[in-house]
C-alpha cells in the first residue's frame, strides 16, 4: 500500500488519496445489475442471469442479466445509430466531448467510495488498492479527455497535388477485458475510445461486473448521448465471442489470456477483418545486481510480484538476483512474504485478499505443488489459508531453474520465483527466454548495466529501480505473445483511429 501511495504522491495526487481513504466504508449493495443497452438499464432477452460472488467469503453478492449474441446485436444496434455521421455525439465538438468525460471523472471523484467498495467486494482486492485504482481510472480518464482535439493528421508535399490525412474514429468498437483491475481497464479501454468519437460496446468480466455497471449509469447521468457506450455482462464463449465475431464492429481491444487472445484475433480475422489490440500475459523478469541496496531490490522485487495478489499481468514473477547476494536476498525476500498481511480485503493494512475464484485458487496451488516437485526450495508460504474464500500464503520459492514450469508460465498467484545469475549477459538470454515479453525490471545504480540491460531485453515496458509505474502517458503492451498494440498514451489512440489520405489536384 505503501507503494502506492508513494507513485501517486509522485504524479501528484497522493494527498488527496491520502485524506480521503476510508476503510471503514464496508460492503455496500450494488445499485445496477443489469445489461445497459441504449443508455436503460435492460434484461437479456434470454431472461437469464448469473451471480457474481465476494471472493473474500465465497458468498453471492448480486446475479446480475446475463448478455448473450442476442443482446450483442441490440446493443450493436444502439453503438451504430450513435456513430451515424449525423449523430447527437458525432456532431459533438471536441471540445464537448472533453467536457463530457470531464463531467464523467467528476462524478467518479463523487462516487468514489462506493466504486471502490464493489470493486473489493467483487475482486477482494485491498480497500485502499480498490480507491487507488478508482483514481488511476479517473485519472486515465482525464488525460484522455484532453487528446479529443490533439490526434491530427499531415499535410504532405506532393507536386501538383495537395494531399492530406485525416484521423477518424473507426467506428463501433467491442471491448473485452479481464477481472484483476475491473475499472482500470474499463478506463483503459473508454479513455481513448471516447476521445476519438467511438461508440462502445463493452464486455467486463464474469467475475467482475459491478464496477463497470456503476460506470455506465454515471456516463449515463453525465450526458453521454444513447448507444456511445453499452455493457454487456456475460461469459466469453457467449457474449465475449458475440463481439468477437459481429461483423459491425469495426475493433474489438482484448485483455486478458494468450488463449483467449488467439480466438479474439482468430473470430475478427474470419468475420469482418475487425482490428484487434490484444493485451496479454507475461512472465517478467526483474533482475537484482549486487551493486543494489539489498532491502530497496528485495522491497522493489516483493511488491513487483505480490501487488494485486500476483494476479498482473506485468507482475515481476521471474526475479533474477546476482550470485553475490543471492543467500542474502533470499533469507530476506522469504521474511518479507512471511510478514505480508493476508485477510478481510476491507480491514486497514491488510496487504492482500483472495485470489479471484476457486479455479485461480486451483491453478495457483496447483503450480506451488509443481515447484516443489520439478526441485525448488520452498522458502515461505505454500499452502491456502483457511477454508472460506480463495486465500493463499505469499510463498516464495528460490533455486528455481529455467525450465521449470513455474519459471516459463504465467501463475498469475502470490508466487516469487528467485533465479540466481552471474553476468549480465548471460542473464538478459535467460530473461528472454520465454514465450511472453510484456514488462521487465532493474535493480542497480550502475547506468551501463541498467541501460544495456533495458536495451535488449524483449519487453514493452522496462522500468529502472522502480516497477509498476504505468502512468496514463506512457504506452503500455506486449512484446512477443504478450500481445499486439499498445494501450495509454498517444499510442493508444492509434487502435481507435483510421487514417484517411485526402488528395485535390489544383486546376
Ligand atoms: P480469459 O482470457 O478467459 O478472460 C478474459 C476475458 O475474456 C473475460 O472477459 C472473458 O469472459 C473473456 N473471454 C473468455 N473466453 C472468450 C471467448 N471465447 N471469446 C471472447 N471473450 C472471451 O482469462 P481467465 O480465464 O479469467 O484467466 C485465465 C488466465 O489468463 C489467468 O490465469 C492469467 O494467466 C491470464 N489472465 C491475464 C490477464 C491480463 O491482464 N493479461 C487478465 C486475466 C487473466
Ligand atoms: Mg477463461
Amino acid at each position: 500500500m505503501q507503494r502506492l501511495h508513494k507513485l501517486l504522491l509522485e504524479v501528484g495526487v497522493g494527498r488527496w488519496l491520502l485524506m480521503r481513504c476510508d476503510h471503514s466504508f464496508g460492503n455496500c449493495k450494488p445499485d445496477y445489475s443489469q445489461l445497459f443497452i441504449n443508455n436503460e438499464f435492460v434484461d437479456s432477452v434470454s431472461g437469464k442471469t448469473f451471480a457474481t460472488f465476494n471472493p473474500a467469503t465465497g458468498k453471492e453478492i448480486i446475479k446480475v442479466s446475463e448478455g448473450d449474441k442476442a443482446d450483442v446485436d441490440l446493443a450493436v444496434i444502439a453503438a451504430k445509430k450513435a456513430f451515424h455521421r449525423n449523430s447527437e455525439w458525432r456532431q459533438l465538438s471536441p471540445l464537448q466531448r472533453t467536457a463530457l468525460m470531464n463531467k464523467l471523472c467528476g462524478l467518479m471523484t463523487r462516487d468514489k467510495d462506493l466504486l471502490a467498495s464493489l470493486e473489493t467486494q467483487d475482486n477482494g482486492k485491498p480497500y485502499a488498492e480498490a480507491l487507488f485504482d478508482v483514481t488511476y481510472s479517473m485519472l486515465t480518464l482525464q488525460y484522455y479527455a484532453g487528446w479529443t482535439d490533439k490526434f491530427f493528421g499531415d499535410t504532405i508535399p506532393a507536386g501538383g497535388f495537395t494531399s492530406m490525412t485525416r484521423k477518424e474514429p473507426v467506428g463501433v468498437v467491442g471491448q473485452i477485458i479481464p477481472w484483476n483491475y475491473p475499472l482500470l481497464m474499463l478506463a483503459w479501454k473508454w479513455g481513448p475510445a471516447l476521445a476519438t468519437g467511438c461508440t462502445i460496446i463493452m464486455k467486463p468480466a464474469e467475475q467482475t461486473p459491478l464496477t463497470a455497471l456503476h460506470m455506465a449509469a454515471l456516463a449515463k447521468e453525465a450526458g453521454f448521448p444513447a448507444g456511445v457506450i453499452n455493457v454487456i455482462n456475460g461469459f466469453g464463449p457467449t457474449a465475449g465471442a458475440a463481439i468477437s465475431e459481429h461483423p459491425d464492429i469495426a475493433k474489438v481491444a482484448f485483455t486478458g489470456s494468450v488463449d483467449i487472445g488467439r480466438i479474439v484475433m482468430e473470430a475478427a480475422a474470419k468475420s469482418n477483418l475487425k482490428r484487434v489490440s490484444l493485451e496479454l500475459g507475461g512472465k517478467s523478469p526483474v533482475v537484482a545486481f549486487d551493486d543494489a541496496d539489498i532491502d530497496f531490490a528485495v522491497d522493489t522485487t516483493h511488491e513487483a510480484l505480490f501487488s494485486n495478489h500476483g494476479q498482473s499481468c506485468c507482475a515481476g514473477s521471474r526475479t533474477y538476483v546476482h550470485e553475490k547476494i543471492y543467500d542474502q536476498f533470499v533469507a530476506k525476500a522469504a521474511a518479507k512474504a512471511k510478514e505480508r498481511k493476508v485477510g478481510n480485503p476491507f480491514e486497514a493494512n491488510v496487504q492482500q485478499g483472495p485470489q479471484i475464484d476457486q479455479e485461480m485458487l486451483t491453478k495457483v496451488l496447483g503450480y506451488i505443488e509443481s515447484g516443489q516437485k520439478e526441485g525448488a526450495k520452498l522458502q515461505a508460504g505454500g499452502k491456502r489459508i483457511g477454508n472460506v474464500g480463495f486465500f493463499v500464503e505469499p510463498t516464495v520459492f528460490s533455486d528455481v531453474k529455467d525450465d521449470m514450469r513455474i519459471a516459463q508460465e504465467e501463475i498469475f498467484g502470490p508466487v516469487q520465483s528467485i533465479f540466481k545469475f552471474s553476468s549480465l549477459e548471460e542473464m538478459i538470454d535467460r530473461a528472454n527466454n520465454v514465450q511472453y515479453g510484456l514488462a521487465a525490471g532493474v535493480i542497480t545504480n550502475d547506468i551501463n548495466k541498467a541501460l544495456k540491460f533495458a536495451n535488449s531485453v524483449d519487453a514493452g515496458s522496462v522500468w529502472i529501480n522502480c516497477y509498476d509505474a504505468v502512468l496514463p502517458s506512457t504506452p503500455f503492451g506486449g512484446y512477443k505473445h504478450s500481445g499486439i498494440g499498445r494501450e495509454l498514451g498517444k499510442d493508444g489512440l492509434d487502435n481507435y483511429l483510421e487514417t484517411k489520405t485526402i488528395t485535390m489536384k489544383l486546376l
